[in-house]
C-alpha cells in the first residue's frame, strides 16, 4: 500500500491525511475482498523500515494502527474476518500489542476472509529469523538437517498454515517488492498500478482480478503441460 505521502502531497495537506485516506483505502478493499469471495488478503501495512521514518510520522502511524483495531475489529468479526498479523509485534507499545493479540484470538473462528496485515514485517528478518529456529533445533536435537525441506522451514515463517500468494499488487507506480513476502511470492503474479494508495478503489480491485483471471500461470511447468 503505497503512495499515502504523495497523495497528501498533491491535495496539499499532512502527511498524517494521506494515512488517513489510506486507512480508508483498507476499509474498501476489505469490503471488496469479501464482495468478490477472495479468501485471503494481506496487506503490507508497516515495513521494518518504516521505524527509520520521523518520530512525528512513526507515532502518526501507530496512533492510526490504534485507532483501527479499536474501531474496526467488532465490525471485521461479525463480518465472518479472521485477522492475522505478521511481523515483529513486540516492537508495537504494549496496548497494541494486547489489541493485537486479542483480535486474533477473537476472530480465530471465522472463515469468510482471512485478513493479514503485515505490521513491522520483513522478509529477510522473517527468513533469518527461521534459519535461527531451525539451527537451534537442530543444536537441541529436535531436527535433523536432512529434515529441513521447504515445507518445513515454511512452517517456521510467520506465515505457517497460509497458502502463497497468487497476486500481489503494488501501487503508487514504484516497482519493486521492497522486503515484502519474499519466500512466499516465489510464483506470485506480482501487478503493478499507478494509482495512489488512498485513492485505490473498488474499480482498482476489480480491475486487479480481471487481470489476474488472464494471466497464464505454469510455475515452471512447460507450456501445455
Ligand atoms: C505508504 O505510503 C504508507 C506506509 C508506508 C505506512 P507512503 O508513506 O510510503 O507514501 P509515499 O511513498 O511517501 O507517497
Ligand atoms: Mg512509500
Amino acid at each position: 500500500m503505497d503512495g499515502n505521502g504523495r497523495w497528501a502531497k498533491a491535495h496539499h495537506l499532512p502527511r498524517v491525511a494521506g494515512h488517513r485516506a489510506g486507512a480508508q483505502a483498507v476499509r474498501r478493499t476489505v469490503e471488496s475482498a469479501i464482495r468478490h469471495g477472495v479468501g485471503w488478503l494481506t496487506l503490507y501495512a508497516f515495513s521494518s523500515e518504516n521505524w527509520r521514518r520521523s518520530p512525528g510520522e512513526v507515532l502518526d502511524l501507530t496512533g492510526l494502527l490504534r485507532a483501527y483495531l479499536r474501531s474496526e475489529v467488532r465490525e471485521l468479526r461479525s463480518q465472518g474476518v479472521r485477522l492475522r498479523f505478521i511481523g515483529e509485534r513486540s516492537r508495537f507499545d504494549g496496548d497494541i500489542v494486547t489489541h493485537l493479540d486479542e483480535a486474533e484470538r477473537e476472530t480465530a473462528g471465522n472463515t469468510r476472509l482471512n485478513l493479514t496485515l503485515a505490521l513491522s514485517y520483513g522478509a529477510r528478518a522473517e527468513i533469518a529469523t527461521a534459519a535461527r529456529t531451525a539451527a537451534r533445533l537442530v543444536a537441541e536435537g529436535a531436527l535433523r538437517p536432512e529434515d529441513i525441506d521447504e515445507s518445513c522451514f515454511g512452517d517456521l515463517l510467520f506465515t505457517a498454515g497460509m497458502p502463497d500468494p497468487d497476486l500481489i499488487i503494488r501501487t503508487s507506480g514504484e516497482q519493486r517488492l521492497s522486503n515484502f513476502l519474499l519466500w512466499q511470492s516465489a510464483y506470485a503474479e506480482l501487478l503493478f498500478l499507478d494509482v495512489l494508495w488512498p485513492d485505490f478503489g473498488p474499480e482498482h480491485f476489480a480491475g486487479a482480478l480481471a487481470e489476474f483471471a488472464h494471466r497464464e500461470r505454469r510455475f515452471g511447468a512447460r507450456p501445455g503441460d
